[in-house]
């Protein structure tokens, strides 16, 4: 035999399963699962070992924003390989030094410098201790609904129920409500009336009790992803930044997945004009062909950075494979329009989920920016009572898990978190495709449906 590797029958997808059950580790899940094996794909498909083919509505951890195998990111690629694979992080590259440009181009206001990592974890740990070393001040402030990575301080600041498993998040953690238009927690029903939704009277209430001088950073998602796709009311970023500035207190925006054309613009601040002093980004820098993350601060805190050490670094920052991936998506987008495409897809998407709500009485509420999107399940649309409870896993959320299998087995990828299901397609998803997921979407909803006790048309 001259290698155990050549003996492996890869190609064989009973093989697959068990090596993937036996021998590997599956993020956030119990083990010994037998999934699907992927043979291919292209665009906005993949296909398993059986033939059979999948729209992906997910874009698989909403990360191939340019679809699977753009061949202008796949060619970058191995144009980069030829030349150069790995060069320290502390050497000048070509296209390390176009991709720092490229960002400095896209990104808001004064933000100019960025720090390249090997994912979304990877760049808010080190905006959390630049905040910290930045301000001297011990405290990050935190929004309930949240995913921020799955490294110590990441999953910390995390407000989902994953950051249990931290068992005792870093001190200095501090949490504040989120603007949740459709679920204020306050109880009002105008997000003009509510402290929380309004952003600083809230955060203003929380910095009395923590003492505002003991806060480094608020960190959040403009754009709440994982944890449902809520789109703050207007004003909200505006108030929570004016706040922060009031009183020395950094925003960072964490963009790792709203960001680089998600919403429809490069980034979801771009939306309200509101300029964090740290940026994090990930996920559809590249679509994911290659680990890459970012870093991005402001032109003061880049000047601070002139006398002060980076507080962080990374083997592999700046990779030059990841930032030649990063360049390609880049120029991709610029050149191909994506995100004006993205800005039509959504609207045509939540145009199409709404004419659904008058057919489906489980659909409590449609929301989302560009191909950022999400439906709200209810079993009672008058109360608001939620599909399944928050965060329901096993038997709680069977409707939910229920409906994933549906779709999967009618060639649709889906995803959901509690009682809303993501949507979230590719940004170069073209018209055709996306009706055809919304039609499997529309059958998979009668199992929604039947939850509320109510038909299709809504009647009882
Ligand atoms: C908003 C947000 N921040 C951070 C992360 C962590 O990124 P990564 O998994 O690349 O470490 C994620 C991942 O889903 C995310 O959605």
């Amino acid at each position: 035999m001259d290698s155990l590797s050549n003996a492996f029958p890869t190609h064989d997808p009973e093989w697959v399963q068990d090596m993937h059950a036996n021998h590997y580790l599956q993020s956030w899940s119990r083990q010994g699962t037998r999934p699907r094996v992927i043979a291919g794909a292209q665009g906005s498909w993949f296909w398993d070992t059986d033939g059979r083919r999948y729209l992906d509505f997910q874009s698989q951890l909403v990360n191939a924003n340019l679809g699977h195998q753009h061949p202008k990111i796949v060619q970058a690629i191995k144009d980069q390989a030829d030349k150069l694979c790995y060069i320290g992080p502390a050497m000048g590259s070509g296209v390390r030094s176009e991709l720092a440009a490229l960002m400095n181009e896209i990104t808001p206001g004064d933000i100019c410098s960025t720090f390249f990592t090997t994912g979304g974890a990877a760049a808010n740990e080190l905006a959390i201790r630049l905040a910290k070393h930045y301000t001297g001040r011990p405290k990050i402030i935190a929004r309930y609904r949240s995913y921020h990575g799955a490294t110590g301080s990441t999953l910390s600041v995390t407000g989902d129920p994953r950051h249990h498993l931290t068992r005792g998040d870093m001190p200095g953690v501090v949490r504040m409500l989120d603007p949740y238009p459709y679920r204020m927690s306050t109880g009002h029903t105008d997000p003009a009336d509510c402290p929380v939704c309004q952003g600083g009277p809230h955060l203003e209430e929380i910095l009395m009790y923590e003492n505002p001088a003991t806060v480094a950073a608020v960190i959040l998602e403009p754009v709440v992803g994982t944890n449902g796709i809520i789109v703050p009311p207007d004003g909200y970023l505006t108030s929570i930044r004016e706040t922060c500035e009031k009183y020395g207190i950094l925003l960072i925006a964490d963009e790792v997945m709203a960001g680089f054309g998600r919403t429809g613009a490069w980034f979801a601040m771009d939306h309200w004009g509101v300029v964090p002093d740290i940026l994090t980004g990930a996920k559809g820098i590249n679509s994911g062909y290659v680990p890459l993350g970012t870093m991005s601060v402001s032109k003061v805190l880049a000047d601070w950075l002139r006398d002060y050490s980076l507080p962080g670094g990374l083997t592999y920052a700046g990779h030059p494979l990841a930032c030649a991936s990063g360049v390609a998506a880049i120029r991709t987008m610029q050149e191909e329009g994506t995100l004006a495409h993205a800005t039509r897809m959504g609207t045509v998407m939540r145009a199409n989920l709404r004419a659904m709500a008058d057919r489906h009485p489980s659909i409590g509420e449609v929301r989302g920016k560009g191909m950022f999107n999400g439906i709200e399940l209810v079993k009672n649309r008058a109360t608001r009572e939620p599909l399944v409870p928050f965060a329901a896993k096993g038997a709680a959320a069977k409707p939910m898990t229920e409906m994933m299998d549906f779709a999967m087995d009618a060639g649709l990828y889906l995803s959901f978190f509690s009682n809303v299901i993501r949507l979230t397609p590719p940004l170069n998803i073209s018209e055709q495709d996306l009706m055809t997921g919304l039609e499997i979407l529309d059958l998979t909803l009668e199992i929604a449906d039947r939850e509320t006790g109510q038909n299709r048309s809504g009647k009882d």
